[in-house]
């Protein structure tokens, strides 16, 4: 199956997207009742797979759940899936519903869980995201508190998410900015936040109510080996829109400059110098990953 523009594999067995199926049964459809996760490759190799599997795990467990498939399982599927998709750029989402059986919210109702993966030919961001920057607007629904299925876990729970996404997309805005009930930014529908700040680069803490974004943590340990000032401190909207730079990260996105905040141009409306010498120092850190990763995983030898 080669040049495909998306392979999935459910419960270990590979299937053509048109005759991949989900069960009406199945929690993760009915409930939301799954975790899931992001990652991409570059030049064939999957980026930080053990941390994201690590996360998995972590997120499983956050909503009950002891996942039914180890690591070195789940990365022999990936490794499997890798070698049927001949592609150097793919989007790979792992997720794991608590499974089948009869309808009802007692988790102890399913039959076992569910494991899918989909590998997808990656479609890159946009270039001029990079070069312009992307606007944000503040959304009027929250990010969910950690007292409810705490946002530190890569729930299949995005609803919250995609209301705020609907409210940016109405204001002709990239993304949202979601607070929490004390009124300070949590992240965006699917990324962390960061201002610049007296040139220190600051990011809301996870007390805030937000997902440990594996950027975001690179991102503090990138910062700390070069000695750039960078701290973890809450921040309103009122501050993301004074601040000197703005911008977004995720495995997807990297590192993404915003401009713009309820309207308000950010510094001088350009991406940020700081940002940029943030993602150069990310990129350099990706490729020194992915050669190290070359050399010890058969990502893709034959
Ligand atoms: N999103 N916050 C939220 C709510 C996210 O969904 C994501 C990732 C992030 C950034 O996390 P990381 O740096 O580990 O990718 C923060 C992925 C990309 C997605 O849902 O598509």
């Amino acid at each position: 199956m080669k040049n495909l523009d998306a392979l999935i594999c459910i419960n270990g067995k590979f299937t053509p997207p048109e005759e991949a199926t989900v069960s009406v049964f199945d929690r993760g459809f009915l409930y939301g009742d799954s975790v899931y996760e992001v990652t991409l490759t570059y030049d064939k190799v999957p980026y930080l797979l053990e941390t994201h599997l690590e996360r998995l795990e972590r997120s499983a467990l956050g909503i009950g759940m002891e996942l039914e498939w180890s690591a070195d399982q789940i990365k022999d599927l990936i490794y499997r899936g890798l070698k049927e998709f001949d592609n150097d750029r793919l989007y790979i989402r792992i997720m794991v519903t608590r499974g089948c059986g009869e309808i009802g919210l007692d988790p102890s109702l399913s039959d076992g869980q569910n494991l899918y993966i989909i590998f997808r030919e990656l479609k890159p961001q946009p270039k001029i995201y990079y070069i312009e920057g992307v606007s944000l607007i503040t959304a009027g629904i929250l990010r969910n508190p950690k007292k409810s299925v705490d946002p530190n876990v890569k729930s299949g729970n995005y609803l919250n998410n995609v209301l705020a996404i609907s409210q940016a997309k109405e204001k002709g805005a990239y993304d949202a900015i979601m607070l929490n009930a004390s009124g300070n930014v949590t992240e965006s529908t699917t990324a962390n936040i960061w201002i610049v700040e007296n040139d220190t680069f600051i990011t809301p803490p996870l007390e805030a109510g937000l997902l440990g974004g594996i950027t975001r943590a690179t991102l503090i340990e990138i910062a700390q080996k070069n000695d750039l000032p960078v701290k973890e401190e809450n921040f309103t909207p009122e501050r993301m829109r004074i601040a000197q730079e703005v911008f977004i990260t995720s495995s997807t996105r990297e590192v993404m400059p915003v401009t713009s905040v309820d309207g308000q141009g950010i510094g001088n409306s350009k991406p940020g110098e700081k940002t940029k010498a943030l993602h150069n120092l990310y990129r350099q850190y990706i490729q020194e990953n992915i050669s190290q990763e070359k050399k010890k995983a058969p990502w893709n030898q034959d």
